[in-house]
């Protein structure tokens, strides 16, 4: 298949080249620069970028990892959030729709408030997002729900892995590393997930042209302040520099779904979703086994 991928600079993109790196695939790589990974420029809120793309290479299936996935930024930069996780996922839709090509994109647990009990969301479950970017990555769904394209939209939960920029774990381990002081919470609960798993879901969905909406994260729920303290143990780090602090005195822009995580059983049966436990994916970040 000829399959673009965008934002390919991102956590979740990088990773999306190195699984289709492995593939028979013809991959082409795009940011809104040619710049990293990426030799195609293409910024999705460019109807012009987008079309003469199109026109040139007409692709099968384009894997969207392009997005303002900033979530404090959001709330104070709306007009940009709007332009890339709202009018940049129309404009993928138009063009898709126009040269017959599947979308595989990506959305979040955000789009839940996090007060259901369990906090086990099913694909099926009414959404009720709270701050900007949530909103924006809703409404970014719902363009891709009410056309007529051949779609698969994976929502994913806490990502993190081996990426230039800090992720979560990379952020814990490097201050913890360092003898940093750093604040974790206890009342934010997730579904961490390694962003290879979320990938191969992406390659997965894409490969099979599976259609509808697809929970994809970690097999494991814990709150921030556990995360902090699995990567001590793992590391032999010292926990004593975590403070363990509640929501409220963090002073966070955005609202944050307090509970989330999602039932994995659509996903492990449509697109063979394996996701690797939390310790599982240390191992191969950091040791590469
Ligand atoms: N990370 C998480 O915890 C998480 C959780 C749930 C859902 N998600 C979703 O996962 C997806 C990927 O997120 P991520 O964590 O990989 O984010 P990321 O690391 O910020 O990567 C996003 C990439 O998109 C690129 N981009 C931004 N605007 C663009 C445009 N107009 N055209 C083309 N590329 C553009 C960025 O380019 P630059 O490099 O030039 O900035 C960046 O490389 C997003 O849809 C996000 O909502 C992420």
């Amino acid at each position: 298949m000829k399959i673009l991928v965008t934002g390919v600079n991102g956590l979740v993109g990088n990773s999306i080249i190195k699984i289709l790196s492995k593939s028979e695939h013809e991959v082409f790589k795009s940011s809104r620069k040619i710049e990293g990974l990426a030799d195609h420029k293409v910024d999705i809120t460019s109807k012009d970028d987008l079309e003469l793309f199109f026109a040139k290479f007409n692709p099968d299936v384009v894997i969207n990892s392009a997005a303002m996935a900033n979530v404090d930024l959001c709330e104070t930069e709306k007009k940009s959030c709007d332009d890339v996780n709202i009018n940049g996922v129309r404009n993928l839709v138009d063009v898709c729709l126009k040269y017959n090509c599947h979308l595989t994109h990506i959305s979040t647990d955000y789009i839940f408030d996090g007060q259901k009990k369990s906090g086990i969301y099913l694909e099926s479950d009414a959404p009720s997002p709270q701050g900007y970017y949530a909103k924006s990555k809703l409404e970014g769904e719902r363009i891709i729900t009410s056309s007529n394209l051949k779609y698969s939209i994976l929502r994913t939960i806490l990502v993190y892995g081996m990426h230039e920029k800090l992720n979560i774990v990379t952020y814990i381990k490097k201050s913890l590393e360092e003898g940093n002081i750093i604040s974790l919470v206890d009342d934010q609960i997730r579904m961490p997930t390694y962003v290879d798993d979320l990938s191969a879901a992406c390659v997965s969905a894409s490969e099979k042209n599976a259609i509808g909406i697809f929970n994809v994260c970690g097999p494991e729920q814990m709150s921030y302040l556990e995360i902090g303290n699995r990567i001590a143990d793992y590391f032999t780090l010292d926990k004593n520099l975590i403070n363990h602090v509640k929501t409220k005195d963090l002073n966070q822009r955005a609202l944050r779904p307090f509970k989330t995580g999602f039932d994995l059983e659509k996903s492990i049966k449509f697109l063979d979703y394996n996701p690797t436990s939390f310790n599982n994916s240390l191992d191969l970040m950091f040791n590469g086994n």
